[in-house]
């Protein structure tokens, strides 16, 4: 699958830990073999002390680009020459790009995750949507969505949590577009059918059997449930949406394309949907 690698091979990797069971490497070697790069990219496991050192060793080497995974997409931050304006409303970066010396922070995982809802054909404009969790992934889905939806609500356990998002994304937004409100507390939701973005842990795998919430009457009211999990291909969740009636998605296209947004970052280049398409048959067949 990797090109012959010669004196003139550009790399780029992964910064994370752990990185064993990444799938980036399968969507940036395929896109270098399918854009004639000679470039490849290579998995880089960091311990916590040596993030500093890494990213200075990084751009002593040459290395191009680079992905940041859990935990470092925010620990980063100060190591980066400069982060862009998305990536610093988000708070934090899954991609570098390499300039003077040293890296440029984005964050591609959101626009990814538009550029997937785009390929599936899942609208946000002027949508109802309902967002489960308030972690740092949630955060940056309420952030995107703040702009394009009518409602968004916000539900998690811990309801402070919701909260707090929802001050900071009004605040930006300029608007009451966030209600914060307990994951228990869904019946109280204005009728209606919404988009709901499910963007919790539960229900990754191993623990495949979790759902953030079980009563079939909650899946009544989503026409479109986008799980933002991969693994397994389909959630609880996404099942239980689709006994509903419900259209159903997975995270695995939003993975997709922050990688292709980043490819086009570190190589200038726009990658086509024929062959987006192409990546995503190999990423299935990779889980
Ligand atoms: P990430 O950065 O990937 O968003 P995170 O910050 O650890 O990860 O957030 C995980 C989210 O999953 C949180 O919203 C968490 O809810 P709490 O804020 O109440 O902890 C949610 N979550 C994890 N386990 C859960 C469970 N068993 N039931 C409901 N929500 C859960």
């Amino acid at each position: 699958m990797i090109m012959t690698v010669n004196g003139q091979t550009k790399t780029c990797g992964l910064i994370g830990n752990p990185v064993e069971h990444t799938l980036s490497p399968v969507i940036h070697n395929l896109l270098a073999e399918m854009t004639g790069k000679n470039l490849i990219y290579v998995p880089f496991r960091v311990e916590g002390e040596n993030l500093a050192d890494a990213v200075k060793g990084a751009a002593a080497l040459g290395i191009k680009g680079l992905n940041v995974t859990v935990p470092y997409k925010e620990r980063i931050l100060p190591f980066l020459t400069d982060v862009d304006a998305l990536a610093q409303k988000i708070g934090a970066v899954n991609t570098l790009v390499q300039e003077s010396g040293g890296y440029i922070g984005y964050n591609t995982d959101m626009p990814g995750l538009y550029r997937a809802m785009l390929s599936d054909g899942v609208s946000v404009d002027g949508e109802d949507v309902i967002i489960l969790g308030a972690g740092g992934v949630a955060r940056a889905v309420a952030l995107m969505l703040s702009e394009k939806a009518r409602r968004i609500f916000l539900l998690n356990r811990t309801e402070q949590k919701a909260l707090d998002i929802a001050g900071e994304v009004n605040g930006y937004a300029g608007r009451q577009a966030v209600k914060a409100m307990p994951l228990s507390a869904w019946r109280k939701l204005p009728d209606g059918k919404y988009l709901a973005v499910q963007a919790t842990s539960v229900g990754m795998h191993p623990r495949t059997d979790d759902v953030p919430i079980e009563d079939a009457d909650f899946y009544k009211r989503i026409h479109t449930g986008y799980d933002l999990i991969y693994n397994p291909f389909e959630t609880r969740f996404m099942k239980l949406v689709k006994k509903e009636g419900g259209k159903a998605f997975n995270g695995l296209k939003m993975l997709l394309y922050q990688g292709i947004i980043a490819y086009e970052l570190w190589n200038g280049l726009s990658v086509s949907g024929e062959q987006a398409g192409k990546i995503y048959e190999r990423l299935r067949e990779s889980l």
